[in-house]
Parts: C-alpha cells; structure tokens; sequence
C-alpha cells in the first residue's frame, strides 16, 4: 500500500491527513490557531504559530497512523490563499504577522486605485477586480508600514508569499521559495494568460518583482525534499500545491470543462472548470486558475467568492454566545419551521460576490417580539445558502451552465437544516462525496499524481462516490418571497460605511 500526504493550512486550522492509494483517510491531526483582530476590519494570524501547528500535526497524523515520515510517497500543501507573510529568506524572520484574506486594510488604495484606472483592465489582465481580499493591497500596505521592509523587499532579502510558501520555504528548511499558479492567480499580480509576474500589475502596486516567489505547475513537479531535521523526519518530495479551493475542485475531481463544486468552509466558494480558456464574467464572478500539470495548458474556473460563511457559525458562537456548540446551532434551528422573518447578512469585510461592496456591513433584520433564538439560528444558517444562490445564479449566467446538482463540501456541509434549506433555495439537488475533507485530498492527489501512486486524472476519477444527497422540496411561491426578502435585506446592508 502507498501513501500520501496531504497539509491543509486554512483559515482558522491546521490539519495534515494521511491518505492510502485508494484515497481514504489513513489518520488526521488537526490543530486551530488564534485569529488576531487588532483593529475593526483587521484579521491577522501568527506566522511561527501556524508553522509549529503545522508541525505537531504532521508529527500527531504520522504518530497516530503508526507511520514514518518515509512511509510517505510525498506530500502536497493546500492553503488559505490571498493570506499574505512578508519574510527575511536568509533568516527565516517574518516582518509582521500574516495579513489574513478577510482584512480589509487596503481599502483605501484599492478605492484610490478604482478611480484611477480601468477595472476592464484589471479583469482582463488578472481575472480579478479592485478588492482588498487580494493580495497585492495587503503587501502594499505592508511595504507602506512596516520600516525597512521597502529596501530589504527591493534588495531581494525579503520575500511575500502566501502560507503555501511560507509551509515550502520551512519545510526544505529554508531552501525554496515557490508557489503555484492557483495561488499566484490570487496576488492581482499575475498575468492570467501568461501565468507570469505582469509588470503593469507590479508597477501599479509598486512591488518589486524581486520580492515574491517563483511560479510553479500545481502538479507534476518535485518542488523541493522536507528536512530530515523536520516534522517528517525524512527526506520526502513536497509535489503539489493547491490553493484550498482549488483544491476542494481537484479532489471532487471536478477536472473537466462545466464541472464544479461548492465548498462551505469560513467563507464559501464556488468553482466551476471553465476548461483552457479563461471566461471573464459579467456578473460579479471572478477568474482564476483551476490548476496546472507541469508541460500542459493550464486550466481555469470561475468563481464566487462569499466571505462569511462558518466563521459566522463560529461568532454566533464564541462572540454572540447564542449556542454553546454547532450542534446546539442546528438543533435549535431545526426546531422552528422558519426564520419568522429574521434575516441576516453576514457582511463582516463587506460583501464578496455578487455585490463585491467594501463599504457593506452586517445587518439583522426583521425582528419582532415573536423572534426568538432559535429563529436568530436559522437565520444565521440560511444566511449562507442565500449567498450561495446569488453565486449560483451569477455562475449560470457566466458559464452558460445550468446547474443540475450542487457538489458540495466543507465543515458546514455536516448541518443538515443548512443543506435541505440550500436544496430548497436552489431548486436542485445538493449532493456530497463519500470523503468530505475534499481539500486535503485534492493536495493529495496532486502529489500523488506527481509521485506515481495514480498515473492519470482518470484513475483518480473513479474513486469520487456520492455520500449525502439532498432533494428541494420549497414551493416556487416560498422560494421567490424568501429570496425577495434576502434582496431587501442585502440593500439595508450596502453602504453602511459609506
Ligand atoms: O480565499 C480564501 C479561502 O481560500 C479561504 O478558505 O477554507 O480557509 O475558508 P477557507
């Protein structure tokens, strides 16, 4: 038996998972991490925090499964993308903390910028528009603030690399500084076509290319050996690199034109495979790259991209304190038939896709004396199915695809309310595979495919299997008053900051 493994940095934790040839879960270790809010709209997280849990895990996976780190036949490594870390390559020294995707310190240049220049442009040339979840506001800001960093980042000392980089980067103990092109497609940096570092990008954020990492094929390619003085005690090749979304695609085995998924984790996002031609959308989707074997055209997605979506879960959670577990979230939402008329956007970083507003904030609205907490917990659930049927909808118009089912995935795929409420909404069915931890497998695959445990897509294909699947059963009527409702709300949410 051959094995795999597969590092799954997210947003809020930090798994490894060991899968066999036949794409099942060997053993896992998952470890959280704090998430740092030093100023309203600010999200960071610690750079060395994220290393060492990313340790311990491989360390607990591999203890647990009775394995050596050369029982391995490679690793891959999928991340949080946009996430951005700004480092000393010779030391190792990160500058500042990570700059998380949801921070929306760029704003400001962002909103410059949108005056100045043409966001066709922009869209043609990156695939993305004028926001600051992308990377190349967070690392402006960072070249802005933190002394020193200009000159060291145009002497080429310091590096800004998303967290599959920085995993890379201390993994080969100090020796490797690369991304892939899914990774690099979400900087606002890179040429879509071209897969390439695009001068006009760098100039218009006054980066110097010097400073970020090398772009690499997401599959197919040793990128470099771990450190036998490392979490894996060994010398084993890291050999595929997703960002976690694109990830989620790979290991639904979404690897053909039209075929898509969506994944429920902190926020929600939606891919569909748009095959070798990038598709520009027209309605508030963005493009981006879905992956790259090594020597073949790259392929791309489109995608909706909704911020807020378990990490609302997880404030009604631990901020609101509403519920003392996800469990008692369903359990009570389940409990009343509807909302009662609750309903609630979640725009914590404004709102992403379709509306991509930074000046939108959250709102409930529609209380009354009759809503109660339950009816508070189903709004917040529905919440994310609501903003999944506007992406949906936009992905249709795009894509040209009508949707015939949902392949979904992701920790919030586990709420059962959630999910028979999204089929309802959607009027389709929503279905998910027989192994949920999508993104981690989807790593896997990658370096699997790199290492030889499968040769081809096609073998890989046929271990996807349908798990759950969930049928509609909302009335037309309902569903078009719900969603007429969803609209008014979403309004009383826009420029709230403006
Ligand atoms: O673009 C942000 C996304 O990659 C975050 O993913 O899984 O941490 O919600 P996740």
């Amino acid at each position: 038996m051959k094995f795999v493994g597969s590092l799954d940095q997210g947003t809020t934790s930090t798994r490894f998972i060991i899968f066999d040839e036949k794409g099942n879960i060997v053993a896992s270790e998952q470890k959280e991490h704090r998430q740092i809010f030093p100023e309203p709209g600010w999200v960071e997280h610690d750079p060395a925090e994220i290393w060492e849990n990313s340790c311990a895990c491989i360390r607990g996976a591999l203890g647990k499964a009775g394995l050596s780190g050369g029982d391995l036949s490679g690793t891959g490594i999928t991340n949080q993308r946009e996430t951005i870390i700004a480092w000393n390559r010779k030391t190792g020294e990160p500058y500042y903390h990570a700059v998380v995707w949801q921070d929306v310190r760029g704003a400001t240049l962002i909103d410059a910028l949108k005056k100045e220049n043409s966001e066709q442009w922009l869209r043609e040339r990156s695939g993305l528009l004028y926001s600051p979840y992308f990377s190349a506001s967070k690392i402006a800001w960072l070249l802005e603030n933190i002394p020193g960093l200009r000159p060291a980042a145009e002497r080429g000392e310091a590096v800004f690399g998303t967290i599959d980089t920085w995993l890379m980067y201390n993994l080969t103990g100090r020796k490797t500084c690369v991304t892939d092109v899914t990774n690099a497609s979400r900087y606002m940096l890179m040429d879509l076509r071209r897969r390439e570092w695009d001068d006009d990008l760098l100039r218009l954020f006054a980066i110097p290319r010097q400073a970020l990492p090398e772009i690499r094929p997401s599959v197919g390619e040793v990128y470099g050996y771990t450190e036998v003085s490392g979490p894996f005690a060994a010398s084993i090749p890291v050999c595929g690199i997703l960002g976690d979304q694109q990830a989620a695609l790979f290991g639904q085995a979404c690897f053909g034109k039209g075929e898509g998924k969506n994944t429920y984790g902190t926020g929600c996002f939606m891919l569909t495979n748009t095959g070798t031609v990038p598709v520009l959308s027209s309605s508030g989707l963005i493009t981006t790259v879905a992956y790259q074997e090594k020597g073949r055209d790259a392929l791309y997605a489109l995608e909706g991209s909704v911020a807020v979506a378990g990490s609302l879960v997880q404030w009604t959670r631990d901020s609101l304190c509403l519920v003392k577990d996800v469990r008692e979230l369903d359990h009570l939402a389940e409990s009343v038939e509807d909302s009662g008329d609750v309903y609630m956007v979640p725009a914590f970083s404004g709102l992403f896709a379709p509306w991509w507003r930074d000046d939108a904030r959250g709102v409930i609205v529609g209380l009354t004396g009759y809503a109660t907490r339950a009816h508070i917990c189903r709004a917040v659930l529905e919440s994310t199915a609501f903003q999944v049927k506007d992406i949906a909808e936009a992905m249709e118009k795009d894509s040209g695809i009508t949707l015939g089912t949902l392949k979904a995935d992701g920790g919030l795929t586990n709420s059962k309310p959630l999910m028979k409420f999204q089929a309802d909404l959607l009027g389709i069915p929503v279905i998910r595979p027989q192994v949920v931890e999508t993104t981690a497998l989807g790593a896997a695959y990658a370096a699997g495919l790199t290492a030889g445990v499968w040769e081809t897509l096609g073998e890989v294909r046929t271990q996807w299997q349908e798990g759950c699947r969930w049928e509609p059963h909302m009335d037309e009527e309902t569903r078009s008053r719900k969603l007429r409702q969803w609209y008014k709300a979403v309004d009383r949410s826009l420029g709230w900051m403006s």
